[in-house]
């Protein structure tokens, strides 16, 4: 049986040396020396909107020449910088800040006579800092009290803490935390739901290693409510009942999740539900997952996420891609597992029907893909920003490589091989080379005949998807492919489908199998029946405005502006963005609406809709 690595030699000969080199996206030189423990002490100021504060950082020495210590930083302001040596005694270190490159920040660059044990920086943060968003009063849903929240995935965390900014770092952590007194914070930490605030002051720490993307700050009004024995929902107090009730199933989903993949590592796992500024659906911090509110819909029917974010218990947090070229084995693996928690508390119907809508998405999103952008093994991402190098790629293929593995070694024998590479590799970060290697020993080695290598090939390093991709089917959805087709024959009207009570998954399919355009009368009538105009959910709007912009179906644009303005969560917002870009008219009008909603958006989400802007911009010139 000849091996993977005989036909993709470049993976065997490069393995050892790939796995010494540096992170392209951070300074750290991780081969000299690491960061093993942080601890911080952060006073949070709301008027300045400036978090001011000491990281003191534990050094693990590798290389016995080095003198010098590379931490990352953007739009940082460093005060001092300290050598604190094994008595505990603090004298002043030389340091330069180096020039900030766009996409890296810039590198804080500590030059040192001898090893110190321990660094300690104090610095403030800038107001516009890349991951942390400053939400005013106004911003809130309780319209009392600002709120700040951070987002450190993938290389934000070093605008709001000075580190080692990579992956391929692991460190413990603790934190005193200093906020106004009626004020929660919390953290991806220990969090403790009992307990009375009103004091100011907190006290965190996370005694497992976790990476730096990992690191995540909250603070607000933020309400409590239990929902199980190991987990609660935090959130503005308007909006935290309907939260417990959306995620009641959060326990059974930890509880499933063990069965297939072993024990749950980080003791509870609590939800905060953040205002709808959020730029994402949700974000796997560890023990403090953040979620969008955009997901609380009343049936429970998105609660795949937080499937999805608790998986990443599993795949991420504690088996971590050690650079984001290799971010299909964080996030196509959790979709994966994602399906599987789905699965087995939501039963078949619904994994496939979710299956069906994450395989669209990937085969339109890899169509406008350029072929180096459509493997699961990304070249380094040396220059490129790793959010925007980000895809359904990883999530979608990644999670649709696992499933063929499935299908040809079977569930039981994959299943096994799964939790192991998780056990084996517990608090570790890792590459794609180990995974190859791995996965050869473990199941292809042990179970000879039942794959190819070059259908192995095909998966990891070629574009597009491979002919042993089979296609997820839904009954439910052949169903819904039928009610469009005679909606579309004049043989139902639109008041028939409505009397259907579709859930959202089922009006999401109806949605996508659409034409590019529809008429007038055709949208005014799906209107006027399914009231698809003004939606709460999300998932629907993000593919009826789209639909009605290319139908230049202007009608709906008082409740695109309302929606684009209320919304900053990327996925949802970008396809209508986009669509608007594409004609002059509607390039102005999103020009229009851009001018109010910047102000409540994300500066990740300001990134994305100003870089389409400037893309479409550049278009009509040309
Ligand atoms: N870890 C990601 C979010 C992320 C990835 C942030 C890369 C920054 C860089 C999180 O787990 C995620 O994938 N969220 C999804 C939701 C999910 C249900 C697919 C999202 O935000 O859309
Ligand atoms: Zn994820």
């Amino acid at each position: 049986m000849p091996s993977i690595h005989a036909l993709l030699p470049a993976l065997a000969l490069f393995a050892v040396s790939a796995q010494a080199a540096n992170d392209p996206n951070s300074y750290a030189e991780t081969d000299k020396v690491r960061v093993t423990q942080l601890a911080l002490d952060l006073h949070v100021a709301f008027k300045s909107r400036q978090i001011v504060g000491k990281a003191e950082l534990s050094l693990d020495w590798r290389d016995k020449a080095a003198r010098e210590l590379k931490l990352d930083t953007r739009d940082l302001a460093i005060a001092t910088v300290e050598i604190i040596d094994a008595v505990g005694k603090a004298t002043p270190a030389k340091f330069s800040l180096g020039n900030a490159d766009k996409i890296l920040g810039a590198p804080l660059i500590v030059t040192l006579d001898e090893q110190a044990p321990k660094i300690r920086v104090s610095y403030a943060t800038n107001p516009n800092a890349s991951g942390l968003q400053w939400l005013s009063e106004a911003q809130t849903a309780g319209k009392l009290h600002p709120f700040l929240f951070s987002q450190s995935q993938a290389i934000h965390a070093r605008s709001w803490v000075p580190l080692q900014d990579t992956p391929t770092v692991r460190f413990t952590y603790t934190a005193d935390v200093h906020v106004p007194k009626p004020l929660r914070a919390v953290m991806s930490a220990n969090n403790d739901p009992s307990l009375a605030v009103g004091s100011g002051e907190f006290h965190f720490a996370m005694d497992k290693p976790i990476p730096s993307y990992l690191l995540a700050i909250a603070v607000g009004d933020i309400a409590v409510k239990s929902t199980g024995p190991r987990t609660a929902v935090y959130a503005e107090p308007s909006m935290v009942e309907k939260a417990a009730k959306e995620f009641e199933d959060t326990e059974k989903m930890i509880v499933a999740t063990e069965k297939l993949y072993g024990d749950y590592r980080w003791g509870r796992y609590d939800i905060l539900v953040l205002p709808p500024s959020f730029p994402f659906g949700g974000m796997e911090n560890p023990r403090m997952t953040f979620a969008t509110p955009t997901v609380i819909v009343g049936d429970k029917s998105l609660t795949s996420l937080v499937a999805h974010e608790l998986a990443h218990s599993w795949s991420g947090n504690l088996v971590t891609n050690s650079s984001w070229k290799d971010i299909w084995l964080n996030e196509g693996f959790t979709s994966y597992v994602e399906n599987r928690i789905v699965e087995a508390v939501y039963g078949r119907e619904q994994a496939d029907m979710e299956d069906v809508i994450s395989q669209f998405g990937l085969k339109q999103e890899m169509a406008e893909l350029a072929p180096a952008d459509q493997l699961l093994m990304l070249a380094p991402l040396t220059g490129r920003d790793p959010d925007e190098a980000l895809t359904q790629v990883a999530y979608i293929k990644g999670a649709w490589f696992l499933s063929f593995l499935e299908q040809r070694f079977g569930r039981a024998t994959f299943d096994g091989f799964l939790r192991g590479w998780f056990d084996q590799h517990a608090f570790q970060s890792v590459d794609s080379d180990t995974f190859v290697g791995y996965l050869q020993k473990n199941l292809i080695d042990k179970h000879p005949g039942k794959v190819k290598p070059e259908e192995i090939e095909a998966w990891l390093k070629q574009p597009g998807l491979p002919a042993t991709a089979v296609a997820a089917k839904s009954a439910r959805f052949d169903k819904i492919d039928a009610a469009r087709a005679d909606w579309q024959a004049g043989k139902r009207d639109a008041a028939s489908l409505a009397a259907a009570k579709w859930g959202t998954l089922e009006t999401v399919h109806f949605l996508e199998g659409l034409p590019e355009k529809l008429d007038t009368k055709q949208l005014a009538e799906l209107d006027a029946a399914l009231h698809f105009g003004g939606t709460a959910n999300g998932e629907i709007a993000q593919r009826w405005y789209p639909l009605t912009v290319r139908s230049g179906y202007t009608q709906a644009r008082p409740a695109i502006e309302k929606f684009l303005i209320a919304i900053g969560r990327r996925k949802l917002i970008m396809p209508t963005w986009e669509a608007l870009m594409a004609t002059p008219d509607g390039l102005a009008f999103a020009e229009g609406v851009f001018t109010k909603a910047r102000q409540g958006y994300h500066p990740i989400t300001t990134t994305s809709v100003q870089a389409a802007l400037d893309k479409a911009k550049g278009k009509a010139k040309s």
